[in-house]
């Protein structure tokens, strides 16, 4: 290996790190996952932002291998031939076996090749391969478990089609080497890694007979196995590393935490414009969803939302819920002017909107449209009075027909029922978790609520006729993202929210909470709420969450942009050309463990962050209920003075990251000879 080193940017003070450039050309990299081009969850955007760093690094050598769905292929992939010798002849030896390889560009940025296996035309060959996992390690999988038979197909043809390649590839190369494995997110044990976090102590948790109970022992064993076959095992986070020791018996060699493509804009503030610009839209929704009832200030209204796949208690919809009841006591309590919107972003079974919630949108274009065409005829008679020389006569300027339509419009808006709490008809209403906790805590959506609901059981989409918004601008116009998992291996949610300088909440039992506790001084100063789900009750996180989102609702205008400001500026820490790093590392060991004569140890050093800070911002006290008493009060005279401090400080933790980081003195380069 040629002596070559690279230096990994350095983003505003981030620590830099240097490694050792390898000679791609010779190598491939594969990255196999069942989301690639298939959007689920998480994974989705764990592999779709990474491609563009991985692909300035591995150019056309790099490929991405995930099934094969009519429909993505059709919006996401440009199909077209392979180059290389080596996956032309493998994708063309699998079809030529009846197989379907589909391959083509994925249209993402760094547009990547992707292979995809039609899973579903190789399922004839399941029992074969249900035979050779039992043969190679005996686990049997049970025929009525749809999710572990596709894994099986999947990796079967996965395995199928590197050995084919391998078969052709370039003399001297010694076959096919499994290379490194991220986390066991193909096949979960949700339920088990929560009971071994409930016990904390693995040793009294039998951890076989649990996963038995369950049905999901041949899972386990898949998962474990697979683990322990890898040359080079990583997980996302130090929490999802401490369940992999636990559960799966092996120290994760490296932990990879989840980046994003950090968009930066040329206006330092455009963040903020564009949040005032979809709030905009969001406000429209409001106006329609809650007509007859808009007895609320919508200058003085936050929204918050939590998002995500719809499982309830994971994904703490349940305390969130909890909070809200206890908020909504507080606000009234208070008699404060604040009301909260609530969404929850989750995909449920529904039948289509419901007819409420399509009525509201259709009662405010229709008042929209009278106050529009009034103007307009009001402008005219305006406009002619003034080219007379005149005044016009207020009183008169409306005619009855005018005042009739006007008064007919405002008929138009009497409802019969309170605002909905859901936008769909839903399949499964009377057990639905949400929709029960609703009415089992109250929160209908009266006048005198001050937090009010809105369920809306699918994911978000700019061609829906109800809220046409896609999801980032979605969170962009909202206020606070509430994401208070008590399952978590990452969580994208609030750091999508932080890299758009939205505020949000997230725990000490997600990836990204603890990610954020061991880089942040003072987290919550920067808007992120750190919820603790771990080492309290859930009375007392319940109480914590209901502290945060009361100060949260007491902040002034003002304190919300700065609090903004500060979260936007957390963004580098979060973005792939930082966090890149660590994939890179694994991929580096993989290689040194797998072929020890070519390549050298010196590579496996890991990159490090430790001892780096964000410090606590200088001037403000940490925001809202961390402490109530030192948090910033809506006083005007105070808030200017925040402000300006503020960019002083920002001047000064500039100086202070590029000059005195303790990584720009410290930092010895790794793998430099
Ligand atoms: N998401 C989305 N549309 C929505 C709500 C969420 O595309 O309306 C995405 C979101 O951007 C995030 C992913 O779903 O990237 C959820 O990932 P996360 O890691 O938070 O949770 P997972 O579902 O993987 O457990
Ligand atoms: C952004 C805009 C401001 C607007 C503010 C509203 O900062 O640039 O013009 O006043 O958002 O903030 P709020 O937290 O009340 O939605
Ligand atoms: C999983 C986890 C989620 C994580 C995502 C990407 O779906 O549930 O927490 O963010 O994978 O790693």
């Amino acid at each position: 290996l040629r002596g070559r080193s690279l230096s990994v940017t350095s983003l505003s003070g981030l620590p830099r790190w240097e490694v050792e450039e390898l000679p791609v050309e010779e190598l491939l990299l594969f990255e196999v996952a069942w989301e690639v081009t298939n959007r689920v969850g998480g994974i989705y955007t764990v592999i779709q932002t990474k491609a563009k760093t991985t692909a300035d690094e591995w150019g056309d050598n790099y490929f991405l291998i995930g099934p094969y769905f009519e429909h993505n292929m059709k919006t996401q992939v440009e199909q077209c031939e392979p180059v290389n010798d080596a996956v032309r002849r493998a994708v063309d030896a699998m079809n030529k076996h009846g197989c379907q390889v589909h391959f083509g560009r994925w249209l993402i940025e760094g547009s990547p090749y992707v292979v995809l296996f039609d899973i579903g035309y190789s399922a004839w060959n399941l029992d074969r391969w249900k035979g050779d996992l039992w043969e190679a390690c005996s686990v049997g999988i049970p025929y009525h478990d749809r999710e572990a038979n596709d894994m099986l197909i999947f990796g079967s043809l996965t395995a199928w089609f590197l050995k084919e390649s391998f078969s052709v590839s370039q003399a001297g190369v010694q076959g096919l080497d499994l290379s490194s494995l991220q986390a066991p997110q193909l096949v979960k044990c949700v339920i088990l890694f929560c009971l071994c976090r409930r016990a904390s102590v693995s040793k009294c948790f039998n951890i076989d007979k649990e996963a038995g109970e369950r049905q999901i022992y041949h899972r386990y064993c898949m998962e474990r196995a697979s683990v322990h076959c890898a040359h080079v095992f990583t997980t996302v986070s130090e929490i999802t590393a401490i369940e992999a020791e636990h559960m799966l018996k092996r120290k994760p060699d490296v932990v990879t935490p989840n980046g994003l493509n950090v968009k930066k804009f040329s206006a330092v503030h455009e963040f903020q414009n564009l949040h005032a610009m979809y709030k905009a839209r969001i406000q429209d929704f409001v106006r329609g969803h809650f007509y007859g009832h808009l007895d609320f200030d919508l200058e003085k209204t936050l929204f918050l939302f939590i998002a995500g796949r719809y499982e309830f208690s994971n994904k703490g919809a349940d305390i969130f819920l909890e909070s809200l009841s206890r908020l909504n006591f507080l606000l009234r309590m208070h008699k404060s002017d604040v009301t909260v919107v609530v969404f929850f972003i989750m995909p449920a079974k529904t039948n289509n909107f419901n007819v409420e919630t399509l009525k509201g949108q259709a009662v405010r274009k229709q008042l929209w449209d009278i106050a529009h065409s009034v103007k307009e005829k009001f402008g005219k008679k305006l406009y002619d009075a003034l080219l007379r020389g005149e005044i016009p006569d207020m009183n008169n300027i409306l005619d009855r027909d005018d005042l009739t339509i006007m008064k007919r419009a405002i008929f138009s808006t009497q409802r019969q029922s309170l605002p909905p709490v859901t936008t769909h008809n839903m399949i499964d209403d009377s057990t639905d978790p949400i929709l029960s906790t609703i009415r089992r805590i109250g929160l209908f959506n009266n006048r005198t609520d001050r937090v009010k609901v809105i369920l809306h059981p699918e994911f978000l989409s700019s061609t829906s006729p109800l809220l046409p918004m896609d999801y980032e601008e979605f969170v962009r116009g909202c206020h606070l993202g509430v994401f208070p998992s008590y399952y978590e291996p990452w969580g994208y949610t609030p750091a999508e929210c932080t890299v758009m300088g939205i505020p949000s909440v997230t725990t000490n039992l997600s990836g990204f909470g603890c990610f954020m506790q061991g880089h942040v001084a003072d987290p919550t100063a920067y808007g992120i709420y750190i919820v603790d789900r771990r080492f309290r009750s859930p009375d007392d996180s319940c109480n914590q969450l209901t502290q945060f989102l009361y100060g949260f609702c007491k902040q002034s205008r003002r304190q919300r942009i700065i609090q903004r400001n500060r979260t936007e500026r957390l963004s580098d820490l979060l973005d792939w050309r930082y966090l890149g790093r660590y994939y890179q590392h694994a991929r580096h060991l993989t290689l040194s463990r797998a072929f020890p004569d070519k390549f050298h140890v010196e590579l496996t050093s890991p990159p490090t962050t430790e001892g780096f800070k964000y410090p606590r911002p200088s001037s403000v006290p940490p925001s809202p209920s961390g402490s109530q008493a030192s948090s910033p009060q809506s006083s005007d005279v105070e808030d200017e003075v925040e402000d300006e401090r503020y960019d002083e400080e920002k001047e000064a933790e500039r100086d202070r990251l590029n000059i005195k980081s303790p990584f720009a003195l410290s930092h010895v380069p790794h793998g430099k000879k």
